[in-house]
């Protein structure tokens, strides 16, 4: 108990009432009020909803209610050209962002940008209405953290200066949408989506129901106006603001932005798209003037990690984590003439000790006598198979002192007889190391017919059945 709410509601004209009546005040109908059970959460988020939908309702009362009205199919495609469709970016910074967003601005979709806070995702979005505002077309900054001298200030070191982007300070969904409607903007930013609030919703702002109630206002402001929304969330870890993942299933596309905390690298990262691909991936520079379009990562990704000089003991694999594909080093180190331990740090020590005995085993190294380190870069705990042959490689680089050229991927498992197996979403991680601008990758033989369709690039597959054919072909 307590969980639930008893409802009067009028048969004649939906009037709700907490308690039951002979007769509707509302439309004065006698007998009319039936009794309906509504659960707290639930009515917690009508509520919410029916403030959404009034602020975008009220508007359309007073132009025609024809807006409303289902339309018919060809009614809603006409004529309606690719370019209205979707509004791709120009420039280097506008191909990638348009790229990520798979093809371009679709007008009336929400786009949620997420990332840790101090990530750039307050610089990406105002680069982006730039883009947007130098075509001509007005684009609204709504910003709920900062003043409007703020972003101006942050837009002018960033040298913006256009006359179509507009900037707008408020916390109130409901004062912002009234506001930005006058202007008929192609698109507006909200930053971010936990800092603001939709009255008559309960909770502060940043909880839960409130990001989710302001989400669906937005979304339904976007889909009724045609105006396209993107909004900035936080990925928090304390958990008590709501964070990017409780809006994922509710928006049109969703990218991340990642950025290591001492590097100025960013990825950006389609994880949803009703629109196009989620495989693509932006990679830019955070410079003092703002984002900088990086076109050839793997020169900035891999001259960090392995200096100019190639070390031996490290290889590059791909491992998925959620729909998210992360392109990761494994570092190996096998010292002779010490006492035969092992010791790893995230890979499991199961799986280590088979990779290990399958490399005596079945390829011949002599590694009894051999101390050997395992230690996956920054923290990660592999919990899948695809990245044995990562550590095999690395082990064997570590070994044989054989140093891996820094543009060598490898993906697969591993199996006792030292086989190379299949592993699942290859097509995925292979688009990834391609991305990322990998000469070569070493997949499983038994793989290769199902990357027939895969659209390469520079990047070379080489199969292989055996762990001793890997050793044969790379080292
Ligand atoms: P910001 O976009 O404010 O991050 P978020 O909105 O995700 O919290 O950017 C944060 C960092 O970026 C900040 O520490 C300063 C840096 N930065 C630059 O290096 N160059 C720039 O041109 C700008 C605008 C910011
Ligand atoms: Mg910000």
């Amino acid at each position: 108990k307590g969980k639930s709410k008893v409802h009067w509601v009028c048969d004649n004209c939906g009037a709700s009432y907490g308690q039951w009546a002979g007769f509707c005040r509302h439309c004065g109908e006698m007998n009319t009020l039936k009794q309906f059970t509504v659960a707290e959460k639930l009515e917690n988020k009508t509520r919410g909803a029916e403030v959404s939908e009034n602020i975008v309702r009220s508007w359309f009362r007073q132009e025609s209610l024809e807006e409303l009205r289902p339309k018919s199919l060809t009614q809603v495609y006409k004529g309606m050209s690719k370019t209205e469709w979707m509004t791709p970016l120009s420039g280097l910074f506008g191909a990638e962002v348009s790229r990520v967003l798979g093809g371009g601005i679709v007008p009336g979709s929400l786009i949620l940008v997420g990332g840790d806070p101090g990530v750039g995702k307050s610089t990406l979005l105002l680069q982006i209405a730039a883009m947007v505002a130098e075509t001509g077309k007005a684009i609204v900054y709504v910003s709920a953290e900062e003043s409007i001298e703020q972003i101006g200030h942050r837009a002018d070191r960033m040298k913006i200066g256009t006359d179509d982007l507009f900037l707008y300070s408020s916390t109130d969904i409901e004062d912002i949408l009234e506001k930005v409607r006058v202007l008929s903007p192609q698109a507006i930013i909200v930053d971010s989506i936990q800092t603001v609030y939709l009255k008559g919703v309960p909770g502060s702002a940043g909880s839960i129901t409130q990001v989710r109630e302001c989400t669906s206002a937005l979304l339904r402001f976007a889909k009724e106006s045609k105006i396209t929304v993107f909004m900035i969330g936080h990925v928090t870890k304390s958990g008590e603001i709501a964070g990017p993942r409780v809006l994922e299933h509710i928006v049109d596309t969703v990218l991340y932005m990642e950025g290591e905390r001492y590097s100025t690298h960013r990825l950006l990262r389609s994880v949803k798209n009703r629109f196009g691909s989620t495989d693509e991936l932006g990679v830019f520079e955070m410079s003092e003037g703002g984002l900088q379009v990086v076109s050839n990562p793997s020169e900035i990704f891999l001259s960090e990690n392995y200096s100019s000089e190639v070390l031996a003991g490290l290889a590059v694999t791909v491992i998925i984590d959620g729909s998210r594909t992360f392109v990761i080093e494994i570092q190996a180190l096998c010292s002779s003439g010490s006492m035969a331990a092992r010791h790893v740090n995230g890979v499991p020590m199961n799986r280590a000790d088979m990779i290990i005995s399958v490399l005596m085993k079945q390829a011949g190294l002599k590694l009894q006598d051999n101390a050997i380190f395992l230690n996956v870069v920054s923290g990660i705990k592999l919990t899948e198979t695809a990245a044995d042959l990562a550590i095999a490689a690395a082990i064997c680089s570590s070994f044989l002192e054989f140093s891996i050229p820094n543009n060598v991927a490898f993906i697969g498992e591993i199996g006792l007889g030292g086989e190379l197996r299949a592993v699942p979403q290859l097509d995925k991680r292979i688009n990834a190391v391609s991305k990322m601008g990998f000469k070569t990758c070493v997949i499983p033989k038994a793989a290769e017919k199902s990357t027939s369709g895969l659209d390469l690039g520079d990047l070379e597959l080489i199969g292989c059945r055996n762990m001793k054919e890997v050793i044969n072909k790379v080292f």
